[in-house]
C-alpha cells in the first residue's frame, strides 16, 4: 500500500512536550529524533521519552518513525535495541541517517531481525528510511536502495550534504552565493529520485530551516514536488499544511486524472470500440497518458481527495 508521506514532522525525542504536541498535528509521518536534534547527554532520556510516547499512542493514521544515530557513532545499537524492545509493536520504521554503504542498511536489517525475533514481533514489519547525506551515500544509492526489502524511503539530508561536499553556503534550500547558472541541488535531487523510482521507494526531500518563511518553504518544496518527490520534512507546525498542499495533486489535476482513467478504460473496452489512442476533449490520450494519470490518481487518493467529476460515455 502507498503510505502517504507528504509531510514528515521532525520531533526531538528530548522534548516530551513536542512529542505530545505532534499527536494533534495533521502530518502524514512523525519522526522522533535521537540524532542531530538531541544533544549527546540527552540521548538516553530521549530514547525513554520516545518509548513512552509510542506506547501511549495517539499517533494513529501517521507513519511512526524513530531516527537513530548513524553507525559511525557509539549510540546506534542501543538506540535500536531500546526503542524496538520497548515499543516495537507501535513503530513503523527506523530512520537511519548518514547512510554511506549498503552494508550499513544490512547491519540495521540484521539487528532489527534479532530484536523482532527475541521480542515476538513480526519479522520484517519495521521498515527502514535511509537518509542520503554525503557524497559516498549518493554514489552508493542504488546498492543502498536494494540492500534490504525493509527500505521504504530515500531521504535527502541537505544540511549534512552541503557540509559533506564543502558547498560554500550556510542556507539550506537557497542557491550557494556565486552559483548563478542553474540549480545547485538538481543533480542530487534527480539522483535520489531515479534510485527511488528504479527500486520502488518513496523519495523524500529534507528540511527547510527558515521556519517562519512559509512562502520560501512552498517555493523550495514546490521544486522537489514538481520533479516527482513524495514529500518533505517539516520542522514546525506551520510547515505541515504547506507540505500537505504542495505534495497533493491540485483538485483539478486529480479530477482530470480520474477522468483519463475512466475514459481510457471505456475506449479500450469492446463497448468503447477497443481503441488504443482516443480524444478526450481536446487532448489525445493513450497508454502513456493512463500511466501518468495513475500516478496523480494514487497520490490524490492517498491524500484523501474526492473527485468532483464523472466520465459519461458518449451515447450511441
Ligand atoms: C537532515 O538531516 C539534514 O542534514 O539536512
Ligand atoms: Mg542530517
Amino acid at each position: 500500500m502507498l503510505r502517504s508521506r507528504r509531510s514528515n514532522l521532525a520531533v526531538p525525542g528530548s522534548s516530551p512536550k513536542m512529542l505530545d504536541k505532534a499527536r494533534g498535528l495533521p502530518a502524514d509521518q512523525v519522526f522522533m529524533d535521537i540524532e542531530d536534534a538531541v544533544a549527546p547527554l540527552a540521548k538516553p532520556d530521549a530514547r525513554k521519552n520516545i518509548v513512552a510516547a509510542l506506547n501511549e499512542g495517539g499517533y494513529e493514521g501517521k507513519v511512526r518513525v524513530v531516527r537513530v544515530n548513524d553507525w559511525t557513532t557509539q549510540w546506534t545499537y542501543a538506540d535500536v535495541v531500546e526503542v524496538v524492545e520497548g515499543a516495537g509493536a507501535n513503530l513503523d520504521c527506523i530512520m537511519l541517517p548518514k547512510v554511506q554503504t549498503a552494508d550499513q542498511v544490512v547491519a540495521l536489517d540484521l539487528l532489527l531481525t534479532q530484536v523482532e525475533k527475541s521480542n515476538g514481533l513480526e519479522v520484517g514489519r519495521i521498515g527502514i528510511e535511509a537518509q542520503i547525506e554525503n557524497a559516498l551515500g549518493l554514489i552508493n544509492i542504488d546498492a543502498i536502495a536494494q540492500a534490504s526489502p525493509r527500505v521504504e524511503t530515500l531521504i535527502f539530508g541537505p544540511a549534512d550534504f552541503m557540509a559533506s561536499i564543502n558547498m560554500k553556503s550556510l542556507v539550506v534550500g537557497e542557491q550557494p552565493p556565486g552559483y548563478d547558472v542553474g540549480d545547485a541541488y538538481h543533480y542530487i535531487l534527480m539522483r535520489i529520485l531515479m534510485a527511488a523510482r528504479a527500486y520502488d521507494k518513496q523519495a523524500i526531500d529534507g528540511p527547510y530551516l527558515a521556519i517562519k518563511d512559509i512562502e520560501g518553504y512552498k517555493r523550495v518544496a514546490g521544486r522537489s514536488a514538481a520533479l516527482g518527490f513524495d514529500g518533505k520534512w517539516v520542522l514546525h507546525p506551520d510547515q505541515v499544511a504547506a507540505a500537505n498542499e504542495v505534495f497533493s495533486p491540485r483538485q483539478e489535476d486529480y479530477d482530470h486524472a480520474e477522468l483519463i482513467l475512466d475514459a481510457y478504460d471505456y475506449y479500450t473496452s469492446a463497448a468503447g470500440g477497443a481503441k488504443g489512442a482516443v480524444m478526450l476533449g481536446d487532448e489525445m490520450i493513450d497508454e502513456a497518458s493512463r500511466k501518468m494519470a495513475l500516478v496523480i490518481s494514487a497520490k490524490g487518493r492517498a491524500a484523501g481527495l474526492a473527485r468532483t467529476t464523472t466520465f459519461e460515455p458518449p451515447s450511441a
